[in-house]
């Protein structure tokens, strides 16, 4: 019944604004970083401002990395103090989706790394990622069910109808879906696409199992 907002920071500026706004709302908040953000910028010098900004917090600040699609940079993050990854091969088969998503449990089994994986196909432009429309499809139950229960993953971001980027017409989002998911497999699930969506929106996807939200673009817009 509680979600914690994952927001997509591009800077120190950003990541700093970001955990002062969790400081003053008084709640744990995950600092995502997109594949793009981290080469930019280098392993070590993000993390480093991570350090920095959470030696006084007082809440709870997890470091994410979002969305990625390449095994050695999610071997990089963890190994530079990463403490969640998300690993996404969403566009891969449902077996090579499986197998590689085992490839980073496996990766994070003795360090206490959590991991989220992704299935479906999330419509919108996140990173180096552009799904059309056209291509874009909500998860299957029945996959998500055997996905989670062959892969001890912390977090599943499953396809629900919401998209990556600004909403052009009312976002239809699947909440039935949600909730069969959320139920089927007991599994936090990631909200994807959070930029545009109203409160009452976001209530309902917590309330039925939503338990990660994530906001980047209206980051950017501010
Ligand atoms: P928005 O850019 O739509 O807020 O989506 C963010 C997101 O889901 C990052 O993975």
């Amino acid at each position: 019944g509680y979600a914690v907002g994952a927001f997509n920071i591009l800077d120190y500026n950003s990541m700093r604004a970001v955990i002062d706004a969790a400081e003053e709302w008084r709640a744990p908040v995950i600092i995502q970083t997109s594949v793009k953000t981290v080469l930019f910028w280098g392993y070590d010098a993000v993390i480093s401002w991570a350090k920095q900004l959470t030696l006084h917090a007082t809440i709870p600040v997890a470091i994410h990395l979002d969305h990625c699609t390449d095994i050695d940079v999610i071997r990089k993050c963890i190994d530079a103090g990463w403490t969640s990854v998300m690993i996404d091969a969403s566009t891969k088969p449902f077996t090579e989706n499986i197998r590689l998503t085992q490839q980073v449990l496996d990766m994070t089994a003795s360090c206490g790394v959590s991991v989220e994986a992704e299935l479906g196909a999330i419509v919108g432009v996140e990173d180096d990622i552009h799904v059309k429309e056209q291509e874009a499809h909500l998860a299957d139950a029945d996959q998500a069910v055997q996905f989670c229960r062959e892969l001890p993953i912390d977090c599943f971001a499953p396809a629900v109808g919401t998209a990556h980027g600004i909403y052009k017409g009312e976002p239809k989002i699947a909440y039935d879906l949600i909730e069969e998911i959320a139920a089927r497999t007991g599994v936090p699930l990631a909200l994807h696409g959070g930029t545009g969506l109203a409160d009452d929106v976001f209530h309902r996807c917590i309330a039925l199992g939503c338990a990660k939200v994530n906001i980047s673009t209206q980051l950017k817009y501010a």
